[in-house]
């Protein structure tokens, strides 16, 4: 190690992070979206390149600049996201933190629904999109460290706790969005893994980035 160097402890690793909500069409000019800033999965990214991480970022569509020494992709719809998931594995480590939309139109329109005053168009049929994470966690190129968030705004450590054991994740780390945390730039997380519950205090979300990235890093040794 060269003198003043800093130490990469992530350095020769690739990490997989989603980031950001999924829009999914209904017509040209309209989807249906999940509330999500992108900011705590920009934040991850950036935090674990900055350990020496090669990161590739799937992104849905957010407004943020790339963090330095990320590599991004960017995605539309959960079957967007799921395929450039799979298409960047293999991955020692996933931090899925995509607010991924969990269904789409049935059947999205070609052309612009117009508006035909009293008479709204025919209720949408929903369908379930792919599961990315709970499908990663099935796949023989699972990544050795498979980390999920889940947004919840009640019964947080409960929920987080079946939905680790539901998906097949390591961790499962859960946000109160009870609050204004959506968008904000502070998050109460909860990081949920097969040794028990460890709780946070409020932090700003680029130090929920910072511990989570050491986290990672220590485990993967
Ligand atoms: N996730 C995913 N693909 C989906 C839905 C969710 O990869 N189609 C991931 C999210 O990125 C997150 C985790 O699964 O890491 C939990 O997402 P969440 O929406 O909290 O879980 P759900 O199983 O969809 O449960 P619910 O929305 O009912 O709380
Ligand atoms: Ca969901």
């Amino acid at each position: 190690v060269l003198a003043g160097s800093v130490a990469k402890p992530l350095s020769g690793r690739h990490i997989l992070v989603t980031a950001g909500p999924t829009h999914e069409p209904i017509d040209p000019v309209r989807y249906i979206a999940n509330r999500s800033s992108g900011k705590q999965g920009f934040a991850i990214a950036g935090a674990l390149a900055a350990l020496g991480a090669r990161v590739s970022l799937v992104a849905g569509p957010v407004l943020l600049p790339t963090p330095a020494g990320v590599d991004r992709i960017d995605v539309e719809s959960a079957q967007d996201m799921a395929n450039a998931v799979a298409a960047a594995l293999p991955a020692d480590a996933a931090v899925m933190v995509a607010a991924v939309a969990d269904w789409r139109a049935e059947d999205a329109a070609g052309q612009k629904i117009k508006k035909r005053p009293g008479e709204p168009p025919a209720p949408l049929r929903l369908v379930e999109n792919v599961d990315i994470l709970a499908t990663l966690a099935r796949s023989p190129r699972r990544p050795a460290l498979l980390i999920g968030f889940a947004a919840e705004t009640e019964q947080i450590v409960a929920h987080a706790t079946a939905k680790r054991a539901r998906k097949g994740a390591d961790w499962i780390v859960a946000n109160d969005v009870s609050g204004d945390v959506m968008g904000g730039d502070a998050n109460t997380v909860h990081v949920v893994t097969a040794d028990g519950v460890e709780s946070w205090e409020l932090l700003p979300k680029n130090q929920v980035a910072a511990r989570l990235a050491d986290r990672i890093a220590a485990t993967l040794g």
